[in-house]
């Protein structure tokens, strides 16, 4: 049985790579911890922050008017040092200093994993929110940032098949994702690609070239295969390749979507998602739930232990496999 802190101060991160919905986190949490008469302070530029002691005051009239924004008021690093023990531990020093009570991140798989060896390392009280728009966290099935951008990849290809259609061309999309295919997924089944590329699973270039060779000779007829980034040597450049070896008279570009897919206004559903997931940690930290992180599962809120979310990966949904694998190509 853990003991309950009384909280009076809590201090807030973003870490790692910004998202869109970071900011309706960040008004969610100082919103419920009005509620409950608890301070937040908010700590400036990620871990790095927390190491320098970089912190703000994270009042209503701060968080009022940022439901709409893209990336994150406090700003994020993706911190070297706290990956340190040296790191952690002036980290700890500067909570102390600042009469911090708890700390909330709000952060994808790093940022997550190195707050479990910060909290069991020096006992201090922790809460965890999943953001990422690669949507690999472990115990939730949407994290914060994914919806915005799939769909800010699902725009972009409905223009890309403009064009592609207009020049009967072939088109490989570069999505991220790092090692996980939830972006590659979510947005070929939605733009209906002819091929969708994904690290989970091996590619079997014999059936793409053979759909390449097919949709060549009904009639030159545009193709559209979106890849996760780091898949097979070189990503969407080393596909052309193959591509471009086998069908020389089909005429292929690439587009890489890249940082365009992390900024944007959130969509309504990672508004709603930060609000739930945000009211819902800061609700339980006070009440002195701590070490766990707050995660959407079918509908409701569970609650993680961090040492179980850390170092896992969420595996794509096999719903949306066998039909990726029914209406396109998944390779
Ligand atoms: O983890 C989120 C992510 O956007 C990945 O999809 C991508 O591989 C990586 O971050 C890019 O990181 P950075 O912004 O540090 O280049």
């Amino acid at each position: 049985m853990k003991e309950h802190i009384k909280m009076k101060k809590i201090a807030v991160v973003t870490s790692g790579g910004d998202v869109p919905g970071l900011n309706a986190a960040l008004h969610a949490v100082v919103l419920t911890a009005m509620k409950h008469n608890v301070e937040i302070i908010g700590v400036n530029n990620g871990y790095d922050g927390l190491i320098d002691g970089k912190f703000t005051v994270l009042d209503f009239e701060r968080v009022r008017n940022i439901m709409d924004e893209g990336g994150t008021i406090l700003r994020t690093s993706r911190s070297k040092r706290f990956t340190t023990s040296e790191g952690r531990r002036e980290a700890l020093h500067q909570l102390r200093h600042g009469e911090v009570d708890g700390l909330i991140v709000i952060g994808g798989n790093g940022s997550l994993q190195g707050i479990e060896v910060f909290a069991s390392e020096h006992s201090f009280p922790v809460m965890a929110i999943p953001k990422t728009i690669d949507n690999d966290v472990f115990g939730t099935d949407f994290a914060i940032g994914f919806d915005t951008a799939t769909n800010t990849i699902v725009e972009a290809i409905d223009r890309i098949k403009d064009t592609a259609d207009s020049t009967s061309r072939l088109f490989i999309v570069e999505v991220m994702g790092r090692s996980a295919g939830f972006l590659a997924l979510n947005s070929g089944i939605a733009v209906a690609a002819d091929a969708i590329v994904v690290p989970e699973i091996k590619p079997d270039l014999e059936k793409l070239l053979s759909l390449a060779e097919h949709n060549l000779n009904v009639g030159n007829r545009s193709m559209i295969i979106v890849i996760t980034e780091n898949t097979l040597t070189g990503g969407a450049m080393g596909l052309k390749k193959i591509m471009d070896d086998s069908f020389p008279q089909f005429d292929s570009r690439v587009t890489i979507l890249g940082h365009i897919q992390r900024g944007g206004s959130p969509s309504a559903f990672d508004r709603t998602l930060a609000s739930l997931l945000s009211y819902s940690a800061t609700e339980a930290f006070i009440k002195g739930k701590h070490g766990v992180m707050a995660g959407y599962v079918k509908g409701e809120v569970i609650f993680t232990p961090l040492n179980q979310v850390a170092g896992k990966i969420n595996p794509l949904n096999n719903n949306l496999m066998k039909l990726a694998a029914e209406l396109s190509i998944l390779v």
